[in-house]
Formats: structure tokens, sequence, C-alpha cells
């Protein structure tokens, strides 16, 4: 079944209450996961992702979003596998708990979900390191949908999930040996595997040590990291590949960059053909193990996303399938396997295009993100939308207002869309323009 319109109640005052001209009639309070939580300027979360707060896919049984979990969660046996933390943490938990600066773009209101200037949607699983390691956990894998607000197409959807792991060592003379132990067993495995490993070294000037680590500590740490990722790589993608002698599994680390670890990596697989990345990770921060009252230890954490690693590995071509509860996508997985996934149909694209006028004062030249226009497409026709473009923007030399056209891909991923379906929907999405953002139609 195709998702249409969410049924929350007072759609529409919730609707206006997001155009700026209509302050007035915001509503003071929104429900939220059966709770009630008053709202103010920062308010912009909307019907559309509310509704996908009680979903969950990462904990529906023989969803490819489940058996990837479970599959990594079985390649750490001995981590604590955590998967029920609520989505809804403060900006200090999703990014001044990390080290994020102040004018991060992360935190504005055109990036991020917010209930109202206190609370948010986790745009990542590291919202929740702190917590984790002060309950005294040292290996750890927490599952999580995360929220971001962003462009429309097959690849990118305003809820995802991510897998954090994470794991912490004594800085000490056993805690060292615990972890080159690990490393001489995992290496040990990896040096008998089908994999090629393009590595870096594990520090270097520009992905340095941090001031508190003694570097020796860090470099065993970062091995650790290293060691352990390629082997879940292995495991993941050895066995669908067709990985063998002549045709190895290859990945690749790169150095990178996160407020909350140092030295700091992102992971890409060469998987039919192309490189895609997997995952980004380093050694923890130790402002965050600091936060979380954790003294002399250090260690390192990952994160991972989980449908960019279903989508390669089931093949599943769209992002918008896996919310679709149309048997023909559900009856095709069972728990714990990958297969390959059947696609049942393939229906015509619908190119529809819509040009407009920005309202216009004397004091205020307004604009429209991008974001805003996508979140208003989806919360009008749901997943019938494939794909926004904006393919004209200009403003009048005459009366200086602004004309923005977007052209909007609708595609049911469940059945052929009628000329007369896709032009009602095309002009529920101009009547929303009007209504949310005063616009003139052109
Ligand atoms: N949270 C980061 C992201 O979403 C990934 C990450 C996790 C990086 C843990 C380092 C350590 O991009």
């Amino acid at each position: 079944m195709v998702k249409q319109l969410p049924r929350i109640p007072h759609l529409r005052s919730f609707l206006q209450y997001q155009s700026r001209r209509h302050a007035s009639t915001k509503p003071t309070h929104l429900t939220i996961l059966n709770q009630d939580y008053p709202t103010d300027h920062k308010t912009n979360i909307t019907p559309t992702i509310i509704s996908k707060l009680p979903i969950r896919l990462h904990t529906q049984r023989s969803h490819p979003l489940s058996t990837i979990r479970s599959l990594i969660e079985s390649h750490y046996p001995t981590f604590s596998h955590l998967s029920s933390f609520s989505p809804l943490v403060t900006p200090y938990q999703n990014f001044d708990s990390l080290a994020f600066p102040v004018d991060h773009p992360g935190r504005s209101v055109t990036d991020s979900y917010y209930i109202n200037e206190g609370l948010m949607l986790r745009t990542h699983t590291s919202a929740h390191e702190v917590e984790v390691f002060a309950k005294g956990e040292d290996r750890w894998l927490l599952t999580a949908d995360v929220y971001r607000r962003d462009e429309i197409d097959a690849s990118h959807y305003p809820v995802f999930h991510q897998m954090e792991g994470a794991r912490i060592f004594e800085a000490s003379p056993s805690g060292m040996k615990e972890v080159e132990d690990d490393n001489a067993r995992l290496a040990s495995h990896l040096a008998k595997s089908n994999i090629v490993i393009e590595d870096i070294p594990h520090l270097s000037p520009t992905n340095p040590v941090q001031p508190l680590h003694d570097p020796k500590h860090s470099e065993a740490v970062a091995l650790n990291l290293k060691l352990s990722l390629n082997s879940l790589l292995l495991e993941l993608f050895g066995g669908v590949a067709g990985v063998s002698k002549e045709d190895p599994l290859r990945v690749r680390w790169i150095e990178a960059y996160f407020p909350f670890t140092s030295p700091s990596y992102e992971v890409e697989v060469f998987f039919r053909g192309k490189w895609l990345e997997i995952l980004g990770c380093g050694v923890v921060a130790q402002s965050t193990l600091d936060s979380a009252k954790i003294a002399n230890k250090l260690g390192w954490a990952f994160g991972l996303g989980l449908e960019r690693m279903a989508m390669i590995l089931f093949q599943i071509p769209d992002i918008r399938l896996f919310w679709s509860t149309d048997p023909r996508f559900l009856s095709q997985f069972s728990h714990g396997k990958i297969t390959t996934f059947q696609p049942y149909s393939i229906h015509p694209a619908n190119w529809k295009d819509v040009s407009f006028w920005l309202p216009h004062s004397e004091k205020q030249k307004a604009t429209m993100h991008d974001n805003d226009f996508c979140d208003l497409v989806r919360d009008v026709v749901g997943d019938l939308v494939e794909d926004v473009k904006l393919v004209d923007q200009f403003t009048h030399p005459k009366t200086n207002r602004q004309s923005l056209c977007y052209r909007i891909n609708y595609r049911s991923m469940d059945k052929p869309l009628t000329n007369a379906e896709v032009n009602d929907h095309q002009s529920r999405v101009k009547a929303q323009l009007k209504e949310q953002f005063r616009v003139e139609i052109r």
C-alpha cells in the first residue's frame, strides 16, 4: 500500500502554523509519541515525520534493515545490543556533547527537525554516546532511526537508520594487552581471507592523536578499530559479492574529520564496479568520555548507515521501498538472510513542473529553502514523490520578485498512476504552496 497523507488530527492547523505569515495560528502543543510538547519559533517537525516515529523499521522482524542489524550484532556477540532509545534528544546531546561548533550548519532549522528550541530529532546515533558510556557500557552497538531534512531522490529520505558501535579499553598496560591480543586474533583471521585493504597511517599531521593520548595507545586502538571493521565488512560483503582469490573484496580507508573523534576515518567498499562510502569512525574524543565521567579509558566508535548497506546487499534500488507495506516487497525477505530483491514493477515516471513567485515585501526578500519545498511535497503526496529538482530560479529585474520552478517526479512503486491522479496530486501541491508560503503560481 502506498503511504498517503498521514492521518493526523488537526493536519490543517498544523500545516498552517508552518506558514510564517500565519504565526498566530500555530498550535501551542504537539502530540508526539503520545506525549505533549510545547511549540515555539523553532518548531519545524512535519506531520509526515511525526507519523514515522513509531515505526522503527530496524526492529521489524525479517525487514532488510532488521536483518542487517542482526547480522552485525551477531558479529559482535560480546557487545551490548541497544535499540530502544527515544528519537527525541536535546541539541546538547546531538551536538554540544560531541563538540560540534555553535555555528555548525547541521544545527540549523533547514537541516534538522526541531520540536522546539530545547528538543529535536536526533540526526545521528552518536547523540547517545555520552549516555551509553555513562551507564558503564564499554562495548556496545546502538541501532536507531535518525532524521535529517534533505533533498528528495532515490537515495535520500528524511528518515534513515544508523548503527553506532563503540568499544573502550583501560588506558593501562593490561588494557593495551587486551587490545594487542585482540589485534593479533583479528589480523590472523584477515590474513587468511580474500580481502585487499587500502590502508593509511593510523595517525598523520592532518589526522592527529589527541593531546591527552599516548600515541602508542591511540595507534593500537585505531588498529583495533580497523581490524574489527575490516572483518565485519568481510563477513557482510564476502558472502554475497562472489568474493574469491581472483576477485577479493576491496576496502579502502580515508582520512576524515568529525568533531568527536581524532584520528577519524571513512571506509569505502568496492562493490559492483563502484567505491561506496559505508561508515564514519575514529578514536573517541576524550571530552566525550569526560562528559560520561569515564576516567582512564580510551576507545573507538563508528557510525554506519543501514539503508546504504541494505541497498547494496539486497540490491534495493529506491530508498522509499524500505517503507513499503506491500506484501510483494515484504514477503521477499526472511529474517537473517541476505537475498536479492526482485523488482515487482517499474512504473513510468510522471514529471510535473510548478513555477511560482515568492511573496515579496519592501522590507524582506522572501526565500524558500529546497528542504521546505521537499517537506511540503512529502506532506501532501507521501511516498509517491520520487525526485524533486529545482530547475529554474530568477529574480525579476524590475519588481525584484523571485521566481522558482521545481520539477517533481511522481512515481508509485506499487501501481501505475493515471493522468488524473498525477494532476490531482499536482494541484494539491500547488494549493498547499499557496496556503503555506503565500506564493503566486505562475
Ligand atoms: N555520527 C557520524 C555520522 O553520522 C558517524 C560517526 C560515528 C563518526 C562515530 C565517528 C564516530 O556521520
